[in-house]
């Protein structure tokens, strides 16, 4: 039988039984009794398992013996339980076959031993065999599995938006252009400018910022939904919490407000920690030991309690008297930097905290705008030693206002037709937000910076493998 680790490990093989392995070794130690004990990962769980390789196999000295970290193996051997600490079971080989040698061993530069983050990402392609790396792969697996079932279990429909649009969902301008004219040889209008009509699509695209303006199209048809998606940005910050492309999760729900949109949110969140700490408990107690010692208690805290609610207006003040010297002074109508944000997530509240009603000027065209005039029904999640993963909104479903501030923002009202369309026909309240999933992958496992929780990475000047 062909045995996956995790069930050799979990006792699903009774002691005795025959089982083959297949993955790479983690290290090779050899024991002066003329036997071998290799421990070999495959990546179906965080351990891996032992062999233990008697001197007596056919290729012990010339193969066995050359083992080294990296390598490729196919092992058969008997289940035995384990006299060694930590692990029930261990296998007693009986064959153990080289798929793949590592060339040359001091070059291979995933040695077992602790390497700083910043030196894994120069090696992107061999990064998936470290220990972080496999467990933060398998907790990003197990939250986009939860994030699809809590919506599902709710009755959403999972939306795909596309990748490829002509519009600027967020109105800042932070497009990546898509196109397949020759930048040597452009096609010029009159007026000297670029002639779009005669790129690809006849009009200029990009990559999208955002599914929410498409989804919304979807929630006012068919009420419940969610979009789950890469989008991009080209925003030239080169921090811990900025990607060039990230996904992200998008419900939207018609006829709902701002309350409603929050309490998802809070739902969803504790639905995907709840997941996460049941489904990989191997994982998470790796990140607690070694990343982060909260990384366990925090996530159990935040299923515990509700959450904090508190207005922007009401934060600012707490901000501006708490003594706390930032980089950036707060005032009614600035935007509130990551500083601010961890302030009152970290030492204020000491948990996820939802800040809403923000001033109408530092936020995007599409928020609706509160009865004061001066705010519109917008909904940040701040979270401990991240600040912001989710953004929301109540969104403006009033035709006239939503072109007021199409007007004032200076957006073209052309390039928005169909989505304003959406108020001429049957318009109605509804609202919805975005979850950056890899500052919620980066949140659960506490690793630091968010180009550690995504398998390819995409910032300014870096788009390598
Ligand atoms: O706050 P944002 O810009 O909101 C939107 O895009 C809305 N259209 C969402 C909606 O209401 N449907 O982005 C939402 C979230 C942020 O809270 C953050 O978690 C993440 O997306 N995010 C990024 N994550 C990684 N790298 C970046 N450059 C990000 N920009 C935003
Ligand atoms: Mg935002």
């Amino acid at each position: 039988t062909i045995a996956v680790i995790k069930d050799v490990l979990g006792g699903r093989y009774a002691e005795g039984s025959t089982v083959t392995v297949r993955g790479w070794v983690r290290t090779r130690r050899d024991s002066k009794a003329g036997i071998s004990f290799i421990n070999v990962h495959d990546g179906s769980c965080f351990d891996a398992v032992q062999a233990v390789v008697p001197s007596n196999l056919p290729n012990y000295s010339n193969e066995v013996t050359k083992l080294t970290t990296g390598c490729a193996v196919i092992i058969t051997g008997t289940i035995a339980a384990s006299a060694g600490q930590g692990q029930a079971f261990e296998i007693q080989a009986t064959t153990v076959e080289v798929v793949g040698w590592v060339e040359d061993p001091d070059t291979y530069p995933m040695a077992p031993k602790r390497h700083s983050m910043e030196y894994l990402r120069e090696f992107a392609h061999l990064r998936p065999r470290t220990n972080i790396t496999g467990a933060v792969t398998r907790v990003r697996h197990c939250l986009a599995q939860a994030v699809h079932r809590f919506f599902h279990e709710r009755g959403f429909y999972w939306i795909s938006t596309p990748i490829i649009t002509t519009s600027d969902a967020e109105g800042a301008g932070e497009l990546f252009r898509v196109s397949t004219l020759d930048l040597m040889n452009l096609p010029l209008t009159d007026e000297g400018k670029v002639n779009f009509k005669e790129d690809f699509f006849g009009k200029e695209a990009f990559l999208t910022v955002s599914g929410q303006l498409n989804v919304e199209t979807y929630a006012c048809a068919l009420s419940n939904v969610y979009t789950f998606g890469p989008t991009f940005r080209a925003e030239n910050s080169n921090t811990s919490r900025h990607l060039a492309e990230f996904w992200m999760i998008e419900p939207e729900v018609a006829f709902a407000d701002l309350e409603d949109v929050a309490k998802l949110a809070e739902d969803m969140l504790k639905y995907v920690f709840n997941a996460v700490l049941t489904e990989r408990a191997d994982d998470m107690a790796f990140f607690a030991e070694r990343i982060d010692k909260e990384a366990i208690t925090r996530l159990q805290h935040v299923i515990d309690n509700n959450f904090v609610h508190m207005d922007y207006t009401d934060a600012v003040e707490i901000l501006k008297n708490c003594g706390k010297e930032f980089t950036y002074p707060v005032e009614w109508g600035t935007d509130l930097q990551s500083e601010h944000e961890r302030y009152l997530a970290e030492e204020h509240v000491g948990a996820p905290v939802i800040l809403k009603n923000y001033p109408r000027d530092i936020k995007a065209f599409y928020m609706r705008q509160n009865a004061d005039g001066k705010t519109v029904a917008a909904m940040d999640v701040l979270a401990p030693g991240i600040g912001e993963i989710i953004g929301g909104s109540a969104r403006e479903e009033r035709l006239d206002l939503l072109d007021k501030r199409l007007e004032e923002m200076k957006l073209p009202k052309e390039e928005y037709s169909w989505y304003r369309d959406l108020r001429r026909y049957g318009t109605v309240p509804h609202a919805g937000f975005g979850l950056g999933f890899e500052r919620l992958v980066a949140y659960v496992t506490g690793v630091q910076n968010i180009r550690d929780v995504i398998p390819f990475p995409r910032s300014p000047k870096n788009a390598e493998f």
